[in-house]
């Protein structure tokens, strides 16, 4: 399903919320898209500007799961087979994102939003920038991109991830094309970190058929159903980008980035463009998400594991829940070391018991409340490799950061304090109990009131 199919998808699901008004891109739209509360919306009218502008869409499980056609509850396993299992794209034999192609053009014509105050510029946030790394061949990866002016940006490349690594082997230039307006597909691939030289494109077409088309200017294939692709090259000149919003929600620091050259602009006819809020949900779901796989696939080969996720409070990045069905007395233990693993940004992880229900954080409090001893069941590990997106790690510049990690296990513990082994019955004693179910309706319910 292609971004604007998406769109539809959700608006015929009645979801999408249509704004005629104008609005102006710079500080007034990321207001208006978060006191939404960030739900699915379509801006018509945007000041300075021809395109309109669609912010929400990939706000929850529920909706990137109507995007890959799944429950929300098989997003986990559809992400993971097709991660272990990519599939290479076909070529294109239309390709909607050329329809217009222009090599003349300025970027201030494209609704590139402002977001707060302080923001070193206005920044795409949704662009899928694809690369070829001279040895491993295609990288596709967000990255935020600050417009410097009509035809430059400049991009975030975080160090040792795939488009930092090919620019480096490249000697210091690369081309790049970045799409805006992406598939759930491609959107939930990009943010993958495969096996080296396994091609995101593949996992993107694995999920999805995701058809290819070769951009004007540079040997690079695209999404032929984006929205807008801007085609141009890396170059060594750097610039001071930022400061910017981080997925934790806390400022991120200015630092020098290369510059981005953009050579040529294609688009479709009538394209829409993709916001999306730095540190809001589609942030962090598009961050978290494509990690549950890498957990579960880790965790599963030490113990039979159920479910796994990244919750939102933990940025959707630093804290995890691993949901196992237990069946020895070491398998929480062995699951948190799994998890660590599985993703290596991970800080804190918590494994409970199939009978939690992992979306509900009352319920995983009472795992914690009801199952742990802290001086048996917590797992400290110091001086860690850590997510450069921690503001309490350790960092030092051109270094990997450094924390401390923690797991607790609030599986039902299987030993008594003496060490000998609970029987299954002594087990079953941990078990939430439920009060059994009536039909309220068969009641007269009135409501007493005293004077
Ligand atoms: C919305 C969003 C924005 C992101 N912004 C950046 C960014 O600016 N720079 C960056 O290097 N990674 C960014 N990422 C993370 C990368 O997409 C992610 O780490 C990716 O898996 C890296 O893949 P690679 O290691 O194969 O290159 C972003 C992810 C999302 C979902």
């Amino acid at each position: 399903m292609s971004f604007r199919e998406f769109v539809q998808a959700i608006r015929a699901d009645g979801q999408l919320l249509t704004i005629a008004d104008e609005v102006d891109p710079c500080l007034e739209m990321a207001a208006l898209f978060h006191g939404l509360g960030e739900r699915p919306t379509l801006l018509e009218r945007v000041k300075g500007s021809r395109y309109p502008v669609v912010a929400g869409v990939c706000s929850s499980r529920e909706l990137l799961a109507l995007g890959l056609g799944v429950s929300r509850d098989q997003v986990l396993f559809v992400l993971s087979e097709a991660l272990h299992t990519p599939v290479p794209p076909a070529t294109a034999t239309s390709a909607p994102c050329q329809e217009i192609v222009e090599e003349t053009f300025d970027l201030a014509d494209l609704p590139i939003l402002t977001h707060l105050p302080g923001d070193g510029g206005p920044y795409v946030t949704a662009g899928v920038a694809i690369v070829k790394d001279p040895e491993l061949g295609p990288n596709m990866c967000f990255h935020r991109l600050m417009r410097l002016d009509g035809r430059r940006l400049s991009g975030r490349l975080v160090e040792r991830r795939g488009t930092h690594m090919a620019l480096q082997k490249a000697g210091g230039e690369l081309d790049i094309a970045i799409c805006i307006g992406c598939s759930p597909a491609v959107l939930l691939a990009a943010a993958m970190s495969p096996a080296p030289g396994v091609d995101e494109l593949s996992i993107a077409n694995a999920l999805s058929p995701t058809p290819l088309v070769r951009c004007r200017t540079v040997d690079l294939q695209v999404p032929a159903e984006s929205e807008f692709v801007l085609e141009g090259r890396i170059t060594r000149q750097m610039v001071r980008e930022g400061p910017f919003l981080d997925l934790t929600g806390t400022m991120d620091i200015v630092r020098d980035q290369p510059v981005i050259e953009i050579s040529c602009v294609t688009h479709r006819r009538d394209a829409l463009y993709q916001a999306l809020l730095p540190g809001g949900q589609e942030h962090k779901l598009l961050m978290g998400m494509p990690r549950e796989p890498t957990i579960y696939r880790e965790v599963s080969k030490v113990c039979d594991c159920v479910n796994v996720l990244l919750t939102p409070g933990g940025a959707s990045w630093l804290h995890g829940v691993v949901q196992i069905r237990k069946q020895d007395p070491d398998a929480g233990k062995r699951a948190i070391e799994a998890a660590f693993r599985g993703h290596t940004s991970l800080k804190h992880v918590l494994i409970v018991d199939h009978d939690i229900d992992i979306y509900n954080p009352s319920d995983l409090e009472w795992a914690i409340a009801t199952r742990v001893q802290a001086d048996r069941d917590v797992v400290v590990l110091t001086d860690q490799p850590s997510s450069s997106l921690d503001p309490s790690a350790r960092h030092r510049p051109g270094v990997k950061s450094r924390t401390a990690k923690m797991g607790l296990d609030a599986t039902i513990p299987w030993r008594k304090p003496s060490g000998a082994m609970r029987t299954e019955a002594e087990r079953a004693a941990f078990a939430k109990i439920e009060y059994s179910t009536v039909e309220l309706d068969q009641y007269n319910q009135e409501r007493s009131v005293h004077a």
